[in-house]
């Protein structure tokens, strides 16, 4: 199979390097801005990508919406399978992107789009096509997860540790994607949609990140042998599915309270299998490009045009319902409080309007 791979970053570097151990696969032409030395044909004109008939599958490693989006539409009109790493844009353009490889009769896979490394949202798609998958949740954001992890094993501040992982290369300059929790809504947005068959809008997805967690919250958990986590959770519900994402606490003999560092660990449930857990590292461009190589070969090896060929119908987000267990902190004051996910939401909202610096958590284990 020839491949056209559009940028030479972190993961495309390293994804080309693992190309080069697979017979199947070739990369022939390479979308740079600067010339690599790759030894492979490189230019700076996706024309010459997409009008080449002896490429077959496309591989988007440029991230960002444009000209990503605008480039695998192209790809898959010209009936060139797509494989991507890009959560912003598929996440952005699903129903219409899946729609599209479905017309041209190629496949569009985007496995290390959710999970980095860990082969998630294949073995997703797995278990979906035999049984009826009830919940997926787990921790998508390695930043976030690295960012609490220290806090909890350091004693220090959010502000400081963020500082930290910028400087590691674990956060972004601008870190508001990760940070606030909205990273983890695509990813949780792609998952729920594959083991759902779902079409979900990431913006219906309550969120809160972990932008206004202090060192007393990581204290006030750790007198009760809690510890933080920043969780993303979906729930089928009848015709509807319930979601969101915020901080969660956990007790600490827990696989989630042990999942530390930028590491990822994410579960689903199932009516016949029940629980099955993945973790290992969210990130990173030998992961990464591990799981875009195991796309490209899946593709060599069958013709499935997406993860399912199920149609996929658009589900409302609707967190009535079950009452759960929440912890509130405004001004410096923590209370529980039993209800829905959509009151306790709502209430969040109104009490930021006048504390800026409240928080709202999910007690799971309904402890306390
Ligand atoms: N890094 C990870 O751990 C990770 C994990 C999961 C998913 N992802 C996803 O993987 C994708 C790539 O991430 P990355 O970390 O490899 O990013 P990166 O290191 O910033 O690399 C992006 C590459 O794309 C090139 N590029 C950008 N726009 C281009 C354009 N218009 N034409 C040609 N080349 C262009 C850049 O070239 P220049 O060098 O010229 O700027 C750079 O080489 C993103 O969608 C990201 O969300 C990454």
């Amino acid at each position: 199979m020839q491949i056209g791979l559009l940028g030479y970053g972190t993961v495309g570097k390293a994804f080309h390097a693992l190309s080069k151990e697979q017979p199947a696969l070739t990369v022939k032409t390479l979308l740079t801005r600067r010339p690599r030395g790759t030894g492979c044909r490189e230019t700076d004109s996706f024309a010459d990508i997409v009008n080449d008939p002896n490429i077959d599958l496309v591989v988007e490693l440029i991230g960002g919406i444009h000209p990503a989006y605008e480039y695998i539409s192209a790809a898959l009109r010209a009936k060139k399978h797509v494989v991507t790493a890009n959560k912003a844009l598929i996440c952005a353009y699903y129903p219409e992107l899946v729609q599209l490889a479905q017309e041209n009769g190629v496949c569009l896979r985007c496995t290390a789009a959710a999970g980095g490394g860990i082969p998630w949202l294949s073995s997703l798609s797995r278990v979906a096509r035999m049984d009826r998958i009830t919940a997926v949740e787990g921790i998508l954001n390695g930043t976030t997860n690295y960012i609490l992890s220290e806090m909890t094993a350091r004693n220090a501040a959010y502000g400081e540790l963020l500082a930290e992982a910028q400087k590691l290369g674990y956060a972004e300059a601008d870190p508001t994607d990760d940070v606030e929790g909205y990273d983890a809504r695509r990813k949780l947005v792609l998952s729920a949609n594959l083991a759902f068959s779902a079409l979900l809008r990431e913006q219906d997805i309550p969120c809160i990140g972990i932008s206004r967690m202090t060192v007393a919250d990581i204290a006030w958990a750790r007198e009760r042998g809690l510890v933080w986590k920043l969780i993303a959770r979906a729930e089928r519900r009848g015709d509807a599915v319930s979601a969101f994402v915020c901080p969660t606490l956990f007790p600490a003999s827990t696989p989630e309270s042990q999942t530390n560092g930028s590491a990822n660990l994410v579960s689903l449930y199932a009516e016949r299998i029940g629980k099955q857990s993945f973790s290992g590292a969210g990130a990173g461009g030998w992961p990464t490009a591990s799981n875009v190589l195991a796309d490209c070969l899946e593709i060599a090896d069958s013709s499935r045009s997406f993860y399912s060929d199920r149609p996929a119908a658009p589900l409302p987000i609707d967190n009535h319902g079950e009452v759960k267990t929440w912890l509130f902190r405004s001004y410096g004051r923590y209370a529980v409080r039993q209800e829905t996910a959509a009151d306790a939401f709502e209430a969040y909202a109104a009490v930021s309007e006048i504390d800026s610096g409240a928080l709202l958590a999910h007690l799971p284990w309904g402890m306390l």
